[in-house]
């Protein structure tokens, strides 16, 4: 049997264990700044659409209930800005991280066909181009790119890790050269609604796409929003035909979303008052540790949006690494998302107040809480 295996790049996050060792001997535990993984409560409302769904026992639809088709195109609709958005425009996910990874695979992508991500990115995209056979290339700006056999444009604003931003009229530059060259745009957005410098703006939108989805597709997530990367709830919205031929092979594979997370997912889509409160706890963790890094000597890019703080103190991104983890605080090395990042490494602020607190305590600044926790 080939292994498909040996085609993937080396999994990262085992080469942190050692600094992670580091960490937790601090005597007030570690801060584990590392992954953006999401700590705050599932908010109620969602819990309790989820709990009621539970006698579920047929299989569940690919394409979703009614219900959630609903849900989806009248978030969209509101949320985004987007027109005329109807069923056939949207499609559940299991979570993006799965779309991510077998988008090229579903959209028959292979040998000969290049998949581009931007330099610094979510390990993912790359990851999605060799389970396939297909290229991976980078990019910094796609205009740049020679279009010849490339097959899919990943855009992904807020970008993880830099949470940079893209201005709507590089978006609208971007769309047009993709379809010019008749390249399919998939555009990340799963940290739309975590701008806090700048107001993210989604290629769904009628000044981006001039309001037809053609060639464009936009991935959401409600891991982040909502806090429920545990759930698996996500969901594309944009080019129909696109989204008609995925829903096709999809049923054939079997991906369906769980029918009590559909439930969860009406909820939470219909609810903007959590998003609210989740944006409050994360815009005060973000400011005491930006705060705290910067009086400590690390200078801050991007960081406009997302869930991420992207520092350096100029120095390789391991030395920094080695530098907090002996402050007891873990975050990710800026290589881990391209070799452009190998002098920065990557802060989430996805940990609980008391933690944050504790971060700022070590990086010699005190911390106001939310009151959240
Ligand atoms: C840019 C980006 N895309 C996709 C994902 C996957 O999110 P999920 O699978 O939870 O929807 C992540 C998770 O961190 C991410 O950072």
């Amino acid at each position: 049997m080939g292994a498909v295996s040996a085609r993937l790049p080396v999994f990262p996050w085992d080469k942190l264990e050692p600094y992670k060792a580091t960490a937790s001997a601090h005597p007030d535990g570690i801060v584990d700044l590392s992954v953006g993984t999401p700590v705050d409560p599932v908010p109620a409302l969602i819990q309790k659409a989820l709990v009621e769904a539970a006698d579920s026992p047929g299989y569940p639809t690919v394409w979703g209930t009614t219900e959630l088709r609903d849900a989806l195109t009248g978030w969209v609709g509101r949320r985004l800005g987007a027109v005329g958005v109807g069923h056939r425009n949207v499609l559940p996910v299991v979570g993006s991280k799965e779309l991510v990874a077998w988008l090229p695979t579903q959209l028959g992508l292979g040998a000969g066909d290049k998949v581009a991500y931007p330099r610094l990115a979510y390990p993912t995209y790359e990851v999605g181009a060799r389970l396939c056979g297909a290229e991976p290339v980078v990019y910094d700006d796609p205009t740049e790119l020679d279009p010849a056999g490339l097959k899919l444009l990943w855009l992904n604003s807020p970008s993880n890790p830099t949470g940079r931003v893209l201005a709507k009229d590089e978006l609208v530059r971007i769309v047009a050269w993709a379809r010019e060259h008749g390249v399919l745009v998939f555009s990340d957005e799963c940290y739309l609604e975590l701008g806090w410098e700048a107001e993210p703006v989604s290629v769904l939108h009628p000044d981006v796409c001039g309001g037809t989805y053609e060639g464009v597709v936009a991935v959401h997530s409600l891991s982040k929003r909502s806090n429920l990367a545990g759930y698996r709830a996500a969901f594309l919205a944009g080019d129909e035909a696109v989204l008609g031929e995925l829903l096709q092979i999809r049923k054939h594979g079997g991906m369906m979303t769980a029918a009590p997370v559909q439930a969860a997912t009406v909820a939470a889509l219909g609810d903007d008052a959590h998003v609210q409160e989740q944006r409050a706890r994360y815009a005060a963790r973000r400011t005491a540790l930006r705060d705290a890094l910067v009086k400590h000597g690390f200078r801050i890019e991007h960081s406009e949006a997302s869930l991420y703080l992207w520092a350096t103190r100029d120095e390789g991104c391991w030395e920094t690494v080695d530098y907090l983890a002996g402050l007891g605080i873990l975050v990710a090395p800026g290589d881990f998302y391209g070799e452009a990042g190998e002098r920065f490494v990557r802060v989430a602020f996805t940990a609980t107040d008391e933690r944050v607190e504790a971060a700022v305590k070590r990086l010699g600044q005190p911390f106001a809480r939310t009151g959240s926790e």
